[in-house]
């Protein structure tokens, strides 16, 4: 990784290109088209022999500065911005794959994911394979000699369980396949996907990277020559970032580190307390020495991240009374805020899959996801521990 004070000055000054009037924030262009100086230049810009800005759908002063600040803290060569995360992970199939093209998926990736590759890219031809993401095996195994990509997230959701990415990275490769990582959960702050081996990350903005629950965006990241295909896709389809969410991603940059560092630090220290106490059975979190993973998440990202789910004992009654009980904390699905969230995993992300798909991703009625946020540890602690009086 970077020098921490890298990372840092590039999370404030990269990506800045000051326009005449000086000014000292990044300037936001919320205009739909750009004007020319004269038919020639127009032309010049439209075939591609002048750069420049055009038409927002494709090309914006602001979204370039999100692009290239975020491209600078993945050490990505380039990137593109989307309008949310699912239409960066639709961009980058629509740009990598094609009919009669085989995908190997981790199977605990996001609940819409699962039903981008196995419903929607099934019906252009396009077959996945899902797999245990923690094991190298099931990915080598289900290997095939059509498969184009590997596609993980890791710490996957609820559970944060941890894939090995220079380990898939090089499966991918000896395949002739692509990997692509979703770097939702830990971010460039807390891992760097392209320096194990990947070949394109993935963002879901909306989640740490903003980080104040206020816009949905995406991105995809990588080597040019594979991020052209999903600017292609961008300005002919049309799932663009627009360019107010891109400054308040930009804003949100700024503040990502520092963020990331204290929301990573409350959730061990809340995934602590949770293993400790009487009525939870068991406690999911990276930065615990019980995880499965323990050792990989050490060597893989600097910090635990911010997420924590645990299993409380009586099952779903148990479980909702803790919900139920919470004065502060916001019951809501979204996680990658400063104001802490909880979730019931079986009634809600996972509601709409069946009981038998539910127990296999390992999602029982007794579990509860906490994404912690920077309000006092103590607060956060006496709101659960309402519920796990009761
Ligand atoms: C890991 C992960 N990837 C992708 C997405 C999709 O992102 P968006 O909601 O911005 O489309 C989410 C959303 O929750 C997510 O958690």
């Amino acid at each position: 990784m970077a020098k921490q004070s890298e990372f840092d000055t590039l999370a404030v000054r990269s990506g800045i290109h000051r326009s005449q009037f000086g000014e000292h924030s990044e300037a936001m262009y919320l205009t739909s088209s750009f004007v020319f100086e004269n038919a020639a230049q127009a032309a010049a810009r439209f075939t591609g022999g002048e750069d420049g800005n055009i038409y927002s759908r494709f090309t914006n002063p602001t979204v370039s500065a999100f692009q290239e600040r975020l491209a600078a803290l993945e050490g990505a060569e380039a990137c593109v911005a989307t309008a949310s995360g699912m239409s960066a992970i639709l961009a980058m199939a629509m740009a990598t794959l094609k009919a009669g093209d085989h995908v190997v998926c981790s199977a605990s990736v996001f609940g819409a994911t699962v039903q981008l590759f196995s419903n929607i890219m099934e019906k252009f031809g396009v077959h996945t394979t899902f797999v245990q993401g923690s094991s190298v095996a099931a990915w080598k195994s289900a290997l095939r000699n059509d498969t184009k990509l590997l596609f993980v997230e890791t710490p996957s959701n609820p559970l944060t369980e941890i894939a090995d990415i220079a380990a898939l990275a090089a499966v991918a490769k000896g395949a002739g396949a692509l990997l692509a990582v979703d770097n939702c959960f830990c971010t460039p702050a807390l891992q760097k996907p392209l320096e194990l081996g990947a070949d394109l990350i993935i963002h879901s903005a909306t989640k740490y990277l903003d980080g104040q629950g206020r816009v949905l965006g995406g991105a995809v990241l990588g080597r040019r020559e594979l991020t052209d295909g999903v600017y292609g896709f961008l300005r002919t389809a049309g799932p663009t970032l627009s360019p107010f969410n891109a400054w308040v991603l930009l804003k949100g940059l700024e503040t990502l580190r520092i963020r990331m560092d204290a929301q990573s630090q409350a959730a061990l220290q809340l995934a602590q307390w949770l293993e400790r106490h009487p009525r939870i059975s068991r406690v999911y979190y990276p930065g615990l020495p019980s995880h499965p993973q323990y050792a990989l998440a050490q060597k893989q990202q600097r910090l635990g991240g911010a997420v924590v789910s645990f299993e409380v004992k009586g099952g779903r009654e148990a479980a909702w009374r803790v919900v139920d009980a919470t004065r502060m904390i916001s019951i809501t699905a979204n996680l990658g805020d400063t104001k802490t969230t909880i979730t019931h995993p079986a009634t809600t992300t996972h509601g709409r899959i069946s009981p038998e798909a539910r127990r296999a991703a390992g999602v029982g009625e007794e579990l509860l996801r906490v994404a912690v946020g920077l309000e006092a540890i103590g607060d956060i602690q006496d709101d659960l521990a309402r519920g796990l009086a009761a």
